[in-house]
């Protein structure tokens, strides 16, 4: 993955924690170098095996460090360069996320290496939506509930999210179910 994930993994430990403690986990994960190359692409194992480090050194689960850094990661991509990219598609939380492929293929336009998710949006009765999310890579889940938790966040909405289905071998692609509140 570019850089710029990798960067956020490392700003996220440095606010949360300390600078040793970033050393600590590069150590860990066996990772040369102590920063990235936001633009450069790095092979995918570097992001899952910091986030590994992280979840050896802090106890929690991969997943949940992914559902962290995913809330995060509105913050920090938002108020990068690309922010206004993000906030283009409009106000609403609903907005934000009918326009995400828009975003990454904007986003892949100075990133060409990128491989992007893709989302669909479902609405399946009154408030409630499946949120389809297609991806070239396994292991995000979690990181896509932590997305739509700073999403919601950010724009002051109120939602529940449950996963309905995972991507597997015979499934292709993972499933999110959403409730806005009122
Ligand atoms: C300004 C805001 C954003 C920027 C700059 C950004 C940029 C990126 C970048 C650079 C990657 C790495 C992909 C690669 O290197 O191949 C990525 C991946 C991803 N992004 Fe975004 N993103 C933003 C917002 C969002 C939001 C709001 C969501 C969802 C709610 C999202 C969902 C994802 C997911 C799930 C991936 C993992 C890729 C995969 O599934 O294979 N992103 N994004």
């Amino acid at each position: 993955m570019y850089g710029m994930i990798n960067e956020g993994i490392r700003t996220f430990i440095i606010n949360n924690h300390d600078e040793q403690t970033w050393e600590t986990i590069c150590q860990k994960a066996a990772v040369e170098g102590r920063s990235f190359d936001h633009m450069k692409s790095y092979d995918d194992s570097v992001t899952y095996d910091l986030v590994g480090a992280v979840s050896e050194h802090t106890g929690l689960s991969a997943g949940e460090v992914m559902a962290k850094f995913g809330s995060y990661w509105i913050d920090y991509a938002g108020s990068s360069s690309y922010g206004k990219l993000m906030k283009r598609a409009g106000d609403s939380f609903l907005e934000r996320l009918a326009g995400l492929d828009d975003m990454h293929a904007q986003i892949k336009k100075s990133m060409p290496h990128l491989k992007p998710p893709s989302f669909q949006l479902e609405e399946i009765a009154d408030r409630t939506y499946h949120l389809h999310y297609f991806s070239q890579r396994t292991g995000l889940d979690t990181m896509v509930v932590g997305l739509l938790d700073g999403l919601a966040e950010e724009t002051g909405a109120r939602i529940a999210v449950k996963q309905v289905a995972e991507k597997s071998e015979t499934v292709d692609h993972s499933v999110f179910e959403i409730v806005l509140a009122h």
